[in-house]
């Protein structure tokens, strides 16, 4: 297991290693204000909050849902660290999304700030740099540990970290075969078209020599249970059972679907084949909080 649940600022998971290069993006444009959108319990919202709040940016999230009671988790966190927040019902999140970026926006120039927007789970070909550098990393620790992966696996949400694992699988020679397992929308066809055009925008802003047609992007679908955010009690077994006996804290949101997944596909799937699987563990932890009524406390 890769323990990118251990990356820096508060544990903010897979979100650090892209946010490392959105905010240097933003603070050499000279931006002094990130807007950015997520749902109530996004991780990548709370991570750039913190990071914002270290580094002296303001952040506003705009997030899908309408908070009842007090905030817990991932939210309670944006509290904390001092985020603006507007809060929008599912349909009008959706239905008008780019308008209320550029509504926001605009807000903030009038105030006399330089905005920089951050997309969904800051998965663009700017966000993408975060897993290649993580690949090399990966490369250094399973060589000094003896073994190269046959396959990495990850929670698939918005595309960036399973993009960014494709690219560092070649741009360090890894030879390993990467696999997203979708647990935001059951659309491995959408992904891998999002992904082709992640790809090719790094490609071209950073002048890299790659063929963005050639990589296979290997993406799940079938593990996504009710929707997001929620997962079906066996989920929620493979999170109590990893816990026991690792020590290892999983999500319900993401990892603990996709670890979940990543056992189904090794019993009988298209992991079976493998001796060594490397997990990239994305983070995640604030999300179990928020869902802490769906564990079944037992005294065995
Ligand atoms: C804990 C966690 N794991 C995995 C993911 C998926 O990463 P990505 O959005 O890069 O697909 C996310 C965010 O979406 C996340 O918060």
């Amino acid at each position: 297991m890769k323990r990118d649940d251990l990356t820096g600022s508060a544990l903010s998971g897979n979100k650090v290693r892209k946010l490392e290069f959105t905010f240097a993006q933003a603070l050499t444009e000279g931006c002094d204000t990130l807007i950015t959108c997520g749902g109530l319990q996004s991780n990548h919202c709370r991570a750039t909050a913190i990071i914002g709040a270290r580094l002296g940016l303001k952040v506003h999230l705009f997030l899908r849902g309408v908070p009842a009671g007090l905030p817990d988790g991932n939210l309670f966190l944006d509290h904390i660290v001092g985020a603006e927040f507007s809060f929008y019902p599912r349909e009008e999140y959706y239905a008008r999304h780019s308008e209320i970026f550029s509504e926001l926006a605009e807000h903030y120039v009038k105030l006399g700030r330089k905005v920089f927007i951050v997309p969904a789970g800051a998965s663009d070909e700017i966000g993408l740099w975060g897993y290649v550098v993580a690949c090399k990393e990966l490369k250094t620790e399973s060589e000094d540990l003896g073994f190269s992966p046959d396959f990495i696996v990850c929670a698939n949400g918005s595309g960036g970290t399973l993009a960014g694992l494709v690219a560092g699988n070649i741009y360090h020679n890894i030879g390993t075969t990467v696999w997203g397992i979708n647990v935001a929308d059951d659309n491995a066809q959408y992904f891998e078209a999002k992904i082709r055009n992640d790809l090719r925008a790094w490609r071209e802003r950073y002048g890299q020599d790659l063929d963005v047609q050639t990589p296979a992007i290997n993406v799940i679908d079938g593990y996504l249970g009710p929707c997001y955010g929620k997962a079906e009690p066996v989920v929620f077994d493979t999170i109590s059972r990893v816990a026991k006996t690792e020590g290892i804290i999983l999500d319900p949101v993401y990892t603990g679907k996709a670890f979940h997944a990543m056992l189904k596909e090794i019993e009988n799937g298209r992991l079976s084949s493998a001796n060594n699987i490397v997990f990239v563990h994305t983070g995640g932890i604030f999300g179990l909080f928020a869902q802490r009524h769906e564990f079944r406390f037992r005294n065995d």
